[in-house]
Parts: structure tokens; C-alpha cells; sequence
């Protein structure tokens, strides 16, 4: 069909606006066609754009030309439409729509582009797989509610630049290509055709570049930053995402606390929630002894309680074994019991069996004892002392991991967070944020078969302990601390290092050599001998925020164009082959 320019037409209204205080008024409006029906000769178009929804009529008897004219519209065509801007009759009143107490009423209008059938409704819930979503991104965002999504998004950056920039803090961008900055992921590697075999590493955090800022004297620093880990993705992880990353010089943790809390009153009121400071404190050990976990979600109880030394003498294998070799056994306890089937109760280990727990033996409390696989390994003294430490009673289902500690932890830390929402007992609307302190400076790798870094190998151990990092490394705290909120963790941060001595220290013992620590750190460690101020930081997840903060479940949804779960743009078709000639530029040969 012959399409229509858009000439010297201005838009003067967007379509979500009019209101009755608008009746008489002569507008010009544009957008996309979002249903089109014929009353009896009477044409009725839905004009969308991102602001909302405005009926717009075409009636021959009264200006037949755009009547005809509008015969051709379809779903999604690009139109603009001049008219005049009047009351519905009152059998046509739409309560639904923002502007469903008016019309306008059209003169004249111009087609300026076509649309073919899109492969799902532009509509809110339209039930259509993500895959298709991502495949025809333009088109999903077209609908209201991710148009809000984006919208909100923008806000809640907003409020979190305007809050920071109050409080002094400077925007500096630093560099894509550049060093790996390590933060426990793989790097995505970038060639270079200058330097032949050379890569250049896209960050997973600017770390380095914001500790040496400080150094550089910037003083309070901050950055809404793309970031970008090669991990393996979740629901709420994502290749590319970003930090609102934050350092400051001569801060304590206190400062750093005080701030984001601020930051974070400010980000929730972007959504209307209040929330209540300073957030209360709990320390790594405590979180793991309590919960299982370091990002504990606290909107409910059901604490695990540690029976180690309870249930050692208990007849059975498995919690002889756990308690002899270093091991744990851990109880949780659910009050009404009743509602966990048989069933669900036998269904329990395979839950588990994903963090390599071999089992879990559950006991019932009833008015006649204890109903249990395990009770017969059990004495009364052992009973009664799991129904104290665990506050069991009559009615409740206490389950128990025996295993390595890590087994034993992760297993009941997900089982207390599967079966609290299975049995509704998590409440809703509630806000729990929390801040977890304390974590140790390293931890034992299974895998790599030494110490490694719990944060960055960049963060500061707590000074009383910098004298046994040699002697007994795995018992220094570090000064690093993370920010949860509902089970999630939000952002997480830290003191860092800013003497060279300690740095080289830390490194030591992460078994990065001399040598190593000169080439991949040489630029940081130089940095940190020309008068580098005590400082530290965090950053904190912007996609996750804006996830929460929207209500959903997927970062995907508050992302405009984001990976699928197998790391691939599938609208982009990226990552993709290149060409010979490329490859050859480069240097480089595909050997897969
Ligand atoms: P960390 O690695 O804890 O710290 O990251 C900070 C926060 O970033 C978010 N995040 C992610 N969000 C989406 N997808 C991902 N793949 C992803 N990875 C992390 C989380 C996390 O809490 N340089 C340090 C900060 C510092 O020490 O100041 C750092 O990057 O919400
Ligand atoms: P078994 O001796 O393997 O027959 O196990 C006896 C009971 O202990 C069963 O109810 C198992 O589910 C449970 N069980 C097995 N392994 C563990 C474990 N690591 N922790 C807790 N319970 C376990």
C-alpha cells in the first residue's frame, strides 16, 4: 500500500494523556494501531504509545475521507491521526483505560508504516514462551508492561544517581577493555588486532580501576557500570549486568553501612515501600549456624540448630561418621508438621541430592512419640535434648542432615526456604534487609586444593587477625560485608587492602607468586606504594533491584535485552562466527 509521510505534523498530545479537561481540544496524535474495530460503518482504532491508550473514531458521516482512509489500518501500523478531542457517549465509557472517559474524534490521518501480523499479542500476560519474547524483543517490549518495567528502571537509576551525587559522590567511567579483574568467574576475552595474541578481558567489576581512583584522590566515587561474567546463569544472573559500584577513601564499614542504607530507602521508595534503618547485623558464623547460608532470607524463623554433640552417640552410621570426621548434624524443625504428607517427608533426599547430601532422616513428634525411620537409633535422652535445642514439640517434623559441613548446610538452608513456601510461611510484602559481616578473608577450594579469596583477593582481613595470615589463614576475618534482602544478596562489598606489604601478603597465601602478582597486578601494587588512602566500597546488583523492586522473578524482565539462560542474545543471533578474513587478522585459528 502507498504509505503516508509524516510531513510537518507535530505531535501534540501522547495518547495516554487526554482527559475530560481536554474536550474541544484540536490534537495530533501518533502510535501504534493496538486493535481496530468496525461498529456499523464506525471505525474504531486503539492508539498505543508508551504512555497509554486513546480511542480515536473515523465516522464517514462526519469527515468521510479519513473514514475511508482508515480502512486499511491493521494491528500495529504507525499512525498519526489529527481531530478533536470529545466526551464518549456514555455506553462507550471505558474504566479500564486511563483515557476511557473521551475520544478523539478524526479529521484526517496518515499511515506511516505497515506492520505485518506480529507472532504474539501485544498485550499484557500474553502467554507466549520466552523464547519467542527474546526472538522478537522490539515487539515484547512494546507491551505496557514491560514498557513500565523499562520505565521504572530508569527512575530507580535516577533516584540512585540524584541520592548519590547528594552525597558527594563523582561518576567516572572506567574502562570495557581492559585487565582481568578477578571476582570468581571466568573472563570474557577480547582479541587484539594491534597486538597480535594479546586479549584484552572484559571486567567482571571496575575493582581495580575505583581502588585506584582513590588512590588517585577522587576521594567518593561512584559508577552505574556494565559488568560481565562468563558463569553459569540463573534466574537472577546474567553474562552482562550491572553494579551500582560505590568506594570511598578514609570510610569504616560504618560509613559504607550508613550510605547504602540511604541508597536503598531511596531505590524503594521509587516503588512506594518504606523501609525501616539502619538494617540489623549478622555475622557470617551466625548466618551459616542459623540459616545454612550467607544471605539468609530472616521474613521467617525456622532456624536450624546444630546436634553434633547430641546425637554423636546415636546408634546410626551416618551421624557417628559426620560427628567423628569433622562433619555436622543439623536439625530443622516445622511446626505443623501435619501438613508434610508421607510422601513429601520420602521425597526429601532427592531434594538434597543436588548439594551431594546422601540423605535425610526426619522424625514426626506425636502424643505417642516419636513416628521415625531413625527412631529406633534413638534414645529418650536423645529426644528430648533435639526437642530443646530445636524447640520441637508435639505436632512437628524436625528433619536432620549428617554430613561435611557444607553438605549438611547448603541441604537444610534449601529445604528451609523450599518448604517455608511450599507450607505458605513466608509473609508476604514483608521486606527483610539485612547486613551479613564478618565473612572469613578465604576459604578451602575442594577443586583447586587451596585457599581462595571468599570476596576479591583485594579485600582488607581485620587488622587483630593480619598476624596469623600465615599461620593459620582460614581463621582471618576479613572486612568485607554483603547487603540481603529476602534471600537475596543485593550487593556486597569492603575495606580493602591499600598497604603493599599486606597485599603482597594476601596474594601469598591465594598462591599468586612474585612474579604472577608483578604481571597480572604489577599496575595496583605500584599504585599502592605512592600514598594509597585507606579506602573501600560495594557494589550493589542494579538488575536484580530493579527485579525485586518490580516484583519479578527473571532479571531477564528488567533487562531490555538480555541473554537467554545459554548466554545467547537470540534476537541478535550474537555470539556468532566470524570470517576468515577476520580470524586471520587477528591471528587467530578455530580448533573446537
Ligand atoms: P560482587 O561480585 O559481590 O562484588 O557483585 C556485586 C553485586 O552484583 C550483582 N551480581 C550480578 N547480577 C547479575 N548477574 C550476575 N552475573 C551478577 N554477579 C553479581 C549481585 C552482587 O551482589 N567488586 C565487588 C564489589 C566491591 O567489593 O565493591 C563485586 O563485584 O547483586
Ligand atoms: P541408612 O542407614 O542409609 O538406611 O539410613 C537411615 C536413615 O538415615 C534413613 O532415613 C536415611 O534417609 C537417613 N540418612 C541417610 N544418610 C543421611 C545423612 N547424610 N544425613 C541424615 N540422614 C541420613
Amino acid at each position: 500500500m502507498k504509505l503516508d509521510e509524516l510531513g510537518e505534523w507535530q505531535r501534540t498530545v501522547e495518547c495516554g494523556a487526554p482527559r475530560q479537561s481536554d474536550i474541544g481540544r484540536e490534537v495530533t496524535v501518533m502510535g501504534w494501531v493496538d486493535g481496530r474495530r468496525d461498529h456499523g460503518g464506525v471505525v474504531f482504532v486503539d492508539l498505543r504509545d508508551r504512555s497509554g491508550i486513546l480511542q480515536v473514531v473515523f465516522n464517514p458521516e462526519e469527515n468521510r475521507a479519513a473514514h475511508d482512509a482508515a480502512g486499511a489500518i491493521r494491528g500495529e501500523y504507525v499512525i498519526a491521526a489529527r481531530g478533536t478531542v470529545r466526551q464518549r457517549p456514555p455506553e462507550t465509557l471505558n474504566p479500564n483505560l486511563a483515557t476511557g472517559e473521551v475520544e478523539v474524534m478524526a479529521d484526517e490521518v496518515r499511515i506511516l508504516n505497515e506492520s505485518e501480523t506480529p507472532p504474539f499479542m501485544i498485550e499484557d500476560g500474553t502467554g507466549v514462551g520466552e523464547a519467542t519474547r527474546l526472538k522478537y524483543r522490539y515487539l515484547d517490549l512494546r507491551r505496557p508492561e514491560m514498557q513500565e518495567k523499562l520505565m521504572f528502571r530508569h527512575r530507580l537509576t535516577k533516584a540512585i544517581r540524584d541520592y548519590l551525587d547528594g552525597a558527594g559522590y563523582v561518576e567516572v567511567e572506567t574502562p570495557i577493555l581492559t585487565k582481568s579483574t578477578p571476582e570468581g568467574a571466568r573472563d570474557y576475552l577480547v582479541p587484539s588486532r594491534v597486538n597480535l595474541g594479546n586479549f584484552f578481558a572484559l571486567p567482571q567489576s571496575p575493582q581495580l580501576f575505583k581502588q585506584l581512583l582513590m588512590v588517585a584522590g577522587l576521594d567518593r566515587y561512584f559508577q552505574i557500570v556494565k559488568c560481565f561474567r562468563d558463569e553459569d546463569l540463573r534466574a537472577d544472573r546474567q553474562p552482562e549486568f550491572t553494579q551500582v559500584d560505590i568506594e570511598a577513601s578514609f570510610v569504616t564499614p560504618e560509613q559504607i553501612y550508613a550510605l547504602v542504607e540511604g541508597l536503598l530507602e531511596a531505590a524503594f521508595a521509587v516503588s512506594g515501600i518504606e523501609i525501616s534503618t539502619p538494617f540489623p547485623r549478622l555475622t557470617y558464623a551466625d548466618a551459616i549456624g542459623r540459616y545454612g547460608i550467607d544471605r539468609p532470607d530472616t521474613r521467617f524463623g525456622l532456624e536450624l540448630a546444630d546436634v553434633t554433640e547430641i546425637l554423636r552417640t546415636a546408634e546410626l552410621r551416618v551421624f557417628r561418621e559426620a560427628a567423628e570426621k569433622g562433619g555436622l548434624i543439623k536439625a530443622l524443625a516445622i511446626p505443623e508438621g501435619s501438613r508434610l504428607s508421607r510422601k513429601d517427608l520420602d521425597t526429601l533426599p532427592d531434594e538434597v541430592a543436588q548439594f551431594g547430601a546422601k540423605g535425610i532422616a526426619w522424625a514426626r513428634i506425636t502424643e505417642e512419640g516419636w513416628q521415625s525411620p531413625i527412631a529406633k537409633f534413638l534414645t529418650e535422652e536423645h529426644r528430648k535434648q533435639v526437642e530443646q535445642a530445636t524447640g520441637a514439640g508435639v505436632g512437628s517434623v524436625v528433619m536432620f542432615s549428617a554430613d561435611k559441613a557444607k553438605v549438611v548446610n547448603d541441604s537444610l538452608a534449601h529445604l528451609r526456604v523450599t518448604l517455608a513456601e511450599r507450607l505458605g510461611m513466608i509473609p508476604q510484602g514483608k521486606n527483610s534487609l539485612l547486613w551479613v559481616t564478618d565473612f572469613p578473608l578465604f576459604e578451602y577450594s575442594e577443586e583447586e586444593k587451596r585457599a581462595v579469596a571468599i570476596h576479591h583477593p583485594f579485600t582488607a582481613p581485620r587488622d587483630e587477625d593480619l598476624e596469623h595470615l600465615e599461620s593459620d589463614p582460614l581463621s582471618v576475618r576479613s572486612r568485607a560485608y554483603d547487603v540481603v534482602w529476602n534471600g537475596t544478596e543485593l550487593g556486597g562489598g569492603s575495606i580493602r587492602i591499600h598497604r603493599m606489604d599486606v597485599q603482597q601478603r594476601v596474594f601469598e597465601q591465594l598462591g599468586i607468586g612474585e612474579e604472577e602478582a608483578r604481571s597480572k597486578f604489577g599496575f595496583l601494587l605500584d599504585a599502592l606504594s605512592y600514598g594509597a588512602p585507606p579506602h573501600g566500597g560495594i557494589a550493589l546488583g542494579l538488575d536484580r533491584l530493579a527485579m525485586l523492586l518490580s516484583g519479578g522473578s527473571s532479571i531477564r524482565d528488567v533487562i531490555a535485552f538480555p541473554k537467554t539462560q545459554r548466554a545467547v542474545c537470540s534476537m541478535t543471533e550474537a555470539p556468532s562466527e566470524v570470517s576468515p578474513r577476520q580470524l586471520r587478522e587477528l591471528g587467530l585459528k578455530i580448533d573446537v
